[in-house]
This record gives structure tokens, C-alpha cells and sequence, in this order.
């Protein structure tokens, strides 16, 4: 468990590879990033398809063991633990993912499937795990009579909620959210957002919350990442980054957001992206955006940007950034 002031989670250099079918070859899915999430903050990541998210949140609770650097759970590295410490230790950081079947096993009610951490954890008597998963069936939103239902009978929203209320059972610390309202009705999108924010003050929960939505991310977030092939380009507080980005990607994601993302966020100009992802087999040499980088110079191709902080708790990557940038021009 974290102590008072520590952060939840903390990030050291991650860096998470695949090895590819071509002998030597890696997909550098997370590709050295640095980050610590405070108790009770939400934390937003962003970014294009295939940047990262998803293997970044997989490695924060353990799903995927860092190749380098290292993942600090309340300044203690999981990986130094015993199996069982291990095992005990994953609860307290869960994830949700998109796809509300996801988690769900068709043949199992309700009750069952939410009380199944539970009985994993084996440590309650069988009333008291019914009880917890009872009251977190209501705690979601959902009546009693569902707990003897079967998730075909559901719509994606309910089973969402089933999915929440799956890991609030076991009472975690962190959730991380990956693209949780992705797959749902855009009408009942912002009911799952609320559902989310007022679980977080009831249990002090706190979140990573994926997404390449940009408008999902504002509205929920304190903090955010900007995510490009496996590095951040820019993190900061939400208001100061989606008013004022340092960061040419985050301009151009800015940019080309469509409604519902208010107009005071959007940037005067309009950017659209040229071009496809580069490989993250073999990101460019110096900047990893610079083949898509309107802004791009010659120093960009050879030399990779520090990581700066140009305001308080506001950091990029970029060698011009705060002078390229439409909202700083
Ligand atoms: N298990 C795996 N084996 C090999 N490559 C993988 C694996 N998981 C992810 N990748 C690759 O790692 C990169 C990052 O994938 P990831 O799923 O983390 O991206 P993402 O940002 O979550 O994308 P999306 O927005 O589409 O969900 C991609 O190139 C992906 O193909
Ligand atoms: S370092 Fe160069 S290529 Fe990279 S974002 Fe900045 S201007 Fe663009
Ligand atoms: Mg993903």
C-alpha cells in the first residue's frame, strides 16, 4: 500500500517490448516513459491507435512485466515481492477494459460474476463475499433483481457497471480505465464518466483512464499524457494542456477533435495529421514526430528532445516547443 505522500504509481524508464517473427526485431510498445500518479488523481493518457496505451496500462497492474525500467506500486516494486505478497498486492490495482464481454462469462449470473475476485482471493466466508458483491451491484446503480440475471439479458452500459462493480469488490486503490465508454451508446457515455467520478470520491479511488478520445480525457482527467509511439511527447495539467499545448501533436490531436470538445479548447488552426504511424519496430532517429511533424527542422532528425519543464508540472518534448506551438506563436 502506498504510505502518506507517496505516489500510487510511479514510472521509471518503462519500457515494454515484443519480440516480433523477425529474428532481432521488437515492437517497442512502451518506449522509456516516466510518470507518477497521485492518490486520488485521475490521470489521463491519450493518443493515436497503436501509441502504447494499452500495453502502459497492462504494465501498471502487473499484467505485463516491464523489459526495462520499472513500475513502483506506493514506492515498492512489485517484482521484488513473493507470489503470494504478488498476487495480493495485483488487487489493489485493477483494469477495466473496453469490451464490457470482456470479463464476463456468459454462463455465470450476475452475482457470480461479480463476486468472482472475491472468491479468488478466497479470504471472506461465502455470505460475506455475497453480501460485498450485493452492495456493490447497488453501489453501480443496478437493482437487486439483477444479481440472478445473465449478461446476455444486459445492455453494454448495465454491463459495464457489472464490470466496476467486479473490481470495486476487492477494493482497490488504482483502476485503470482503457477506453471504458469506447464500445458504449454515445447517449449513455457521460452516465458511465459520472458513475466513474462519483465512485472515485465515495472509495478515493484512483484512476489511469485510457483513451483516444480526447474529449472523453478532459472531461475526467486532473493530469495528462500525450502518447506517441511509445513515449509521452507532453504531460501537464489538464486545463493548462488542452488551453495552451506545448506540443505540436498535441496541437494537431487538439486540432482535429470534433465536437463534443468545447471551442475554447480547440486551436484556432486546423492540422490534420499527414500520414500513418511510423513502426514501432524502428521509430525515426531524434524526434519519433518528426515525420509527420509540421514544424519539423534539421536538428529534429538527429537530435532527440530532453524532456523539459517549461511551467510547473508542465513537460515536453520538443526542441521548439513554447515557439512553434499556434497558442504561444
Ligand atoms: N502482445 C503483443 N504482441 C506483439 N505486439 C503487441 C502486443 N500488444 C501490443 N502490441 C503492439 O504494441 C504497439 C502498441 O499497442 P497498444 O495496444 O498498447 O496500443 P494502443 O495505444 O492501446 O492502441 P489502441 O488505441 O488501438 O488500443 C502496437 O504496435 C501493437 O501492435
Ligand atoms: S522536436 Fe521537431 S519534429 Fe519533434 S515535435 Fe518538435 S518541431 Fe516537431
Ligand atoms: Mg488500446
Amino acid at each position: 500500500m502506498s504510505g502518506a505522500g507517496s505516489p500510487v504509481v510511479r514510472a521509471e524508464n518503462l519500457r515494454i517490448g515484443f519480440p516480433t517473427q523477425n529474428r532481432g526485431e521488437t515492437v517497442r510498445a512502451v518506449d522509456g516513459v516516466d510518470f507518477a500518479i497521485e492518490p486520488g488523481e485521475t490521470f489521463g493518457v491519450i493518443g493515436e491507435s497503436g501509441s502504447g496505451k494499452t500495453t502502459l496500462g497492462r504494465a501498471v497492474v502487473c499484467l505485463l512485466k516491464p523489459s526495462e525500467g520499472r513500475i513502483l506500486h506506493g514506492g515498492t516494486d512489485p517484482y521484488t515481492l513473493s507470489a503470494s505478497e504478488l498476487r495480493h498486492r495485483r488487487r489493489a490495482f485493477q483494469i477495466i477494459f473496453q469490451d464490457p464481454n470482456a470479463a464476463l462469462n456468459p454462463r455465470m449470473t450476475i452475482l457470480d460474476s461479480i463476486r468472482e475476485p472475491l472468491d479468488i482471493a478466497a479470504e471472506m466466508p461465502r455470505a460475506e463475499r455475497d453480501r460485498r458483491a450485493l452492495e456493490m451491484l447497488d453501489r453501480v446503480g443496478l437493482r437487486s433483481d439483477f444479481a440472478q440475471r445473465y449478461p446476455h439479458e444486459l445492455s453494454g452500459g448495465q454491463k459495464q457497471r457489472i464490470n466496476i462493480a467486479r473490481v470495486l469488490t476487492v477494493r482497490p486503490q488504482l483502476i485503470v480505465c482503457d477506453e471504458v465508454v469506447a464500445a458504449l451508446d454515445v447517449s449513455i457515455r457521460a452516465d458511465i464518466l459520472n458513475l466513474f467520478a462519483d465512485l472515485q470520491r465515495e472509495f478515493g479511488l484512483t484512476y489511469l483512464f485510457i483513451t483516444h478520445d480526447l474529449g472523453v480525457v478532459a472531461h475526467v482527467s486532473s493530469r495528462i499524457a500525450v502518447m506517441y509511439l511509445g513515449r509521452f511527447m507532453e504531460m501537464g495539467p489538464a486545463e493548462a494542456l488542452t488551453r495552451q499545448p506545448l506540443h505540436p501533436y498535441t496541437e494537431a490531436l487538439l486540432s482535429a477533435e470534433p465536437i463534443p470538445l468545447p471551442s475554447t479548447m480547440r486551436g484556432a488552426r486546423r492540422i490534420i495529421l499527414q500520414g500513418e504511424i511510423p513502426s514501432p519496430t524502428d521509430p525515426p532517429s531524434g524526434c519519433r514526430f518528426r515525420t509527420r511533424c509540421p514544424a519539423m527542422q534539421g536538428i529534429c532528425a538527429t537530435d532527440e528532445p530532453e524532456w523539459r519543464e517549461l511551467t510547473p508540472g508542465h513537460f515536453v518534448a520538443c526542441h521548439f516547443a513554447g515557439s512553434v506551438t499556434g497558442n504561444s506563436r
